[in-house]
């Protein structure tokens, strides 16, 4: 069977942890395009040319250690408002989401431009201040290296750069349901999803 599961939103909403969680019950296939643009982001920021980075990008970028870092995640904020990286990016999340057994994508764009016939489309959201303060815990609260203002400042910029570039900015498909897990815990957030890919997959009389 071919189905996509397409799971879009803000950064810090959930959708990596709910569209991994899918993947894991279901027994589908799980990309997080966010990956792809941090690749791309960490080679610009060590020199390379965006576009040729995009075109050559290997599993190897894929799994490199420092794609979670703050410099690849501005980087990766940056490099994909370039058209050209973003088309050269295409085919890739394309094949990926076709494939046999079925597959979950997460990113911003993937029920809107990547994959506008997904079977499933989530558009998962919270806001700002709840997700800064979610980042915040996860670096360590009290501790983390940054306080809690400057996190919600990086969000915002983040969610502004996202939301604002003219190609294929962040933004819910029409026939996404939209998941707002501001007031819900990550379970209950994961049964709802859940609920809503078995609704549309169960096959109507
Ligand atoms: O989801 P993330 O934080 O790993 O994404 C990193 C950056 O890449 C983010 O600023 C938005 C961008 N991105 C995108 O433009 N399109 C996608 N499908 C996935 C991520």
């Amino acid at each position: 069977m071919r189905f996509t599961i397409a799971i879009d939103g803000p950064a810090a909403a959930g959708k990596g942890t709910i569209a991994r969680a899918l993947a894991r019950r279901l027994g589908i296939a799980y990309l997080d395009t966010g990956l792809l643009y941090r690749a791309v982001g960490a080679r610009v920021a060590e020199g390379a040319d965006p576009v040729a980075a995009a075109q050559s990008l290997t599993e190897a970028d894929l799994a490199r250690p420092d794609l979670r870092s703050l410099t690849a995640s501005e980087a990766a904020s940056r490099v994909a408002a370039l058209p050209a990286v973003r088309a050269a990016l295409v085919d890739f999340q394309r094949r990926f989401a076709r494939r046999q057994g079925g597959a979950v994508l997460d990113g911003r764009d993937i029920g809107t431009v990547i994959c506008p016939d997904a079977e499933v489309k989530l558009f998962v959201t919270a806001d700002a201040e709840t997700r800064a303060r979610r980042r915040w815990l996860e670096a360590g609260g009290e501790y983390a290296p940054e306080p809690l203002a400057t996190v919600l400042d990086r969000v915002r910029a983040r969610d502004a750069r996202d939301m604002g570039r003219a190609d294929a900015p962040l933004r819910p498909a029409e026939d996404a349901l939209i998941l707002d897990t501001t007031e819900l815990d990550i379970d209950t957030a994961i049964a709802r999803a859940l609920q809503a890919v078995n609704d549309r997959l169960r096959p109507r009389d």
